[in-house]
């Protein structure tokens, strides 16, 4: 079965592309580099090369634009594609209150050419990397499926739209499969330290920026807030190991070839922990380098959101197996590697 994956060189693409080249599927990649680097190509291949000899045949990328519909055409006339994974898009909430039009000419555009194309071809199984930011502030804690959704900036009204636009598809057409798949906050790397997350400039998400504190790359973590309404008055979220996220994507192809219908899935853990557990737990693993201080809160947070993850687990078979300190040591690992 050959799988699409938009967007298969960014963090969560390429960790999928290697779960499913090592599981025996055959990937076909449309990215456009503008938050990913070709050299992920090779990497992928060499991690996937231990266990399965990987070329043209299994493993091929096209650099371009999943807006380009010629480019679309060129890629199913090429590949007999089976299923699509969407994750190709842009995901900087501070950015996209910036830049709203952007956010839905790249979102938005992407994913209806692609719908476009796919049912031109025939092809009806499809993937969606949402967000639990879709959830906005729930009223309640662990999230399910069915809680009332709203987004509170472009990136997340981007997920919602988008998700709105896939049911609107499965009414009228019953023969797609659609997961929705909604991502909490996933962090570290491949044990490889081959792949991870490498954002550009100053990053604005917790993980990464602590990676660089721990690696002397950046000063002091800013906490923003201790006065939160939990534990420890730090924000508290569902942290998610990539790796984990990735095998989610493959138990959702596999619940697409039984002709599911659409369904939306939580991907994380069922746990909560605060900024201070993953400063704690990111010094046990680098030797407390990890300094930090308080900061005011940063507009638009939430105290708290964690998902249940009971539907994943109970309709894919699917669980998060790792826990926060191979989150930190595979994270850890990869920063202190990328130093070279
Ligand atoms: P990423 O930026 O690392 O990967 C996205 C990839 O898509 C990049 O390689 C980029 O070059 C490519 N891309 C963007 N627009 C494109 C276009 N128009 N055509 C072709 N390629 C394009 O992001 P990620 O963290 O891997 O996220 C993947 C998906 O998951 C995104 O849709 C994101 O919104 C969603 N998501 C991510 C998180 C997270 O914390 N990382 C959380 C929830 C949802
Ligand atoms: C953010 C996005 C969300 C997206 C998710 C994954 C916002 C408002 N939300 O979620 O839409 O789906 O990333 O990409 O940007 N923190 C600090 N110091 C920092 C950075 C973060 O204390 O330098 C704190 C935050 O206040 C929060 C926690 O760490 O309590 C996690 O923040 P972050 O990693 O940015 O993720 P989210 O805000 O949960």
């Amino acid at each position: 079965m050959s799988i699409l994956l938009t967007g298969g060189l960014g963090y969560i693409g390429s960790h999928t592309a290697v779960e499913l080249l090592s599981a025996g599927y055959d990937v076909v990649v449309v990215d456009n580099l503008s938050n990913s680097d070709l050299s992920v190509k090779d990497r992928i291949a060499q991690i996937v090369s231990s266990t399965r000899k990987i070329g043209e045949d299994n493993f091929k990328v096209y650099v371009g634009d999943v807006r380009d519909e010629n480019l679309l055409n060129k890629v199913f006339s090429q590949n007999k594609i089976d299923a699509v994974v969407h994750f190709a898009g842009l995901k900087a909430v501070g950015e996209s209150t910036k830049k709203p039009i952007e956010y839905y000419d790249n979102n938005l555009i992407s994913t209806l050419k692609l719908l476009e194309v796919m049912r031109k071809f025939n092809v009806k199984n499809f993937v969606f990397s949402s967000s639990a930011t879709v959830y906005g502030q729930a009223k309640s804690m662990p999230i399910y499926e069915d809680f009332p959704v709203g987004a509170t900036n472009p990136y997340g009204r981007t997920k919602l739209f988008i998700e709105e636009i896939l049911k609107d598809l499965y009414a009228a057409d019953n023969s797609f499969n659609i997961a929705i798949l909604r991502y909490f906050n996933p962090i570290g790397a491949h044990d490889s330290g081959l792949i991870g997350e490498d954002p550009n400039g100053i990053p604005n998400n917790l993980f990464p920026y602590i990676s660089r504190v721990a690696t002397g790359k950046l000063d002091c973590l800013s906490i923003f807030g201790n006065d939160y309404n939990t534990p420890d008055g730090t924000g508290v979220r569902d942290y998610i190991h990539v790796v984990d996220l990735a095998k989610g994507h493959l138990c959702a192809i596999k619940k697409l070839e039984q002709n599911c219908g659409l369904q939306i899935y939580n991907l994380g853990t069922g746990k909560g922990y605060s900024v201070l557990d993953i400063v704690n737990a990111y010094n046990k693993v680098c030797g407390g380098k990890v300094k930090y201080k308080f900061a005011p809160r940063r507009p638009g947070d939430i105290d708290i959101c964690y998902a249940s993850p009971e539907k994943a687990e109970k309709e894919l078979g699917w669980h998060a197996e790792r826990d926060l300190e191979n989150m930190c040591k595979t994270g850890y690992n990869f920063e202190c590697k990328k130093q070279k």
